[in-house]
């Protein structure tokens, strides 16, 4: 048995994990691999204690790659229309007979150059203007879900925001029955679990958010969850205080954009007024230490998407990113894309590219991957068989 093969059969459970090889400015100082008791939050099934991470800790730096594009994940932050590749858009407004104010496929990628969310959500909003049948929705969730089995992404949790859709007279029908089809035929034809979250866009009125929820409530089956995204600065969480509450009593998971760019009020309105049970993105939580604190003590998952934050400008460059001050802190962040053919790459790419750029390491990728699984809106014997298979990766990759 070589040495790596030997380092390998030290996982499990009940194990030490073996001494730290690099040097004092590497060793990971990161709560990833301590034993800790984590707050019980009543409708949060994180689970209490953290197990060990003893496998891959002394990987070499070249392997970690390999590791991360491997590994099983979830996927809990993805916004479908922000997977429509230009190559999608362009022969989508083809067969629809549409035509786009950009000459070529490279012209709108050109377009791509973003200053901050709302130069973003212009571009996003008009590219999603081409999907016009239930076919356009399907063939769109199809690829992603094809991008995402390549990533090793063995559950993904899907964004929509239906109002991008029904303003421009598409009906709920087409959009829910299309995504719906796709998640369907994922879990057979690819192994990729697919549930639907719907989002309300923030810039609209919670008028119109009600309205949203009426039409969607036919296919109350076919959606697990709602979220809340678009422009975050000048709409706080509160003012869809009244439409989270029905959506509550209605039994759907909660979930909510706050703190992308917006200051740690709207993460605590996220959390106090409308009880979401994650925060999207959270990560100007960190100015705040108070609120460090309760994220950390109720162990709320953060879906933290590096990528988008890079390319919205949130952090100058991808070494300032806070990701590893997060999980030092004992919050349950995850890694996700947000708009991936917008922001440069899938899982897999915030993976690497991430961890390349701030020196994260591989009790770090086990840490988040496992966050991600308990994080997700399955029960808790899925969860364990998520996690299952995430330490069998672990402890047989060599
Ligand atoms: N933030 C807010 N709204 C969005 C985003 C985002 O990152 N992506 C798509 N809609
Ligand atoms: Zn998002």
């Amino acid at each position: 048995m070589g040495p790596r093969a030997k380092a390998l059969r030290t996982v499990g459970r009940s194990l030490p994990p073996p001494p730290v090889q690099r040097a004092s400015s590497e060793i990971n100082r990161s709560p990833v691999g301590e034993k800790r008791n984590i707050t019980e939050n009543p409708g949060n099934s994180l689970s209490r204690t953290q197990t060990p991470m003893t496998a891959q800790q002394n990987l070499p730096a070249d392997r970690l790659p390999e590791l991360l594009r491997g590994m099983p994940k979830a996927e809990l932050h993805i916004h479908i229309e922000g997977s429509l590749e230009p190559e999608l858009i362009f022969q989508m407004a083809q067969r629809n007979g549409l035509t786009l104010p950009y000459a070529s496929v490279d012209d709108l990628r050109r377009a791509y150059a973003f200053t901050n969310l709302q130069s973003f959500l212009d571009i996003y909003y008009a590219g999603a203007s081409v999907l016009q049948t239930e076919q356009d929705f399907y063939d769109m969730a199809w690829a992603y879900l094809e991008r995402a089995r390549a990533d090793h992404v063995v559950h993904a949790e899907i964004f929509f925001d239906p109002q991008t859709h029904t303003a421009r007279g598409v009906s709920m029908q087409t959009v829910i029955q299309g995504l719906h089809r796709a998640c369907e035929a994922a879990r057979s034809a690819l192994g990729v679990q697919a549930r639907l979250i719907l989002c309300f866009l923030r810039h609209l009125s919670e008028q119109d958010a009600f309205e949203t929820l009426e039409q969607a409530l036919p296919y109350r089956d076919q959606f697990i969850g709602v979220g809340l995204d678009s422009s975050e600065l000048g709409h706080p969480p509160e003012k869809f205080a009244k439409v989270f509450a029905r959506c509550r009593e209605l039994g759907l998971r909660l979930v909510a954009h706050a703190g992308e760019e917006g200051p740690p009020a709207y993460v605590w309105s996220a959390l106090d007024v409308l009880h979401v049970e994650r925060i999207d993105h959270g990560v100007q939580s960190v100015k705040d230490p108070e609120l460090m604190k309760r994220l950390a003590r109720d162990r709320i998952p953060l879906t933290v998407c590096p990528l988008s934050n890079l390319k919205l400008c949130v952090f100058p460059r991808l070494a300032d990113h806070n990701l590893r001050q997060l999980l030092d802190a004992g919050l349950a962040a995850t890694v996700n894309s947000d708009d991936p053919a917008y922001f440069g790459g899938y899982m897999n790419a915030n993976f690497t590219e991430t961890f390349a750029a701030t020196g994260l390491t591989a009790a770090h990728a086990y840490q988040l991957a496992r966050n991600s699984f308990e994080a997700s809106f399955v029960d808790a014997a899925a969860k364990a068989a998520y996690i299952e298979r995430l330490d069998a990766f672990f402890a047989t990759f060599q």
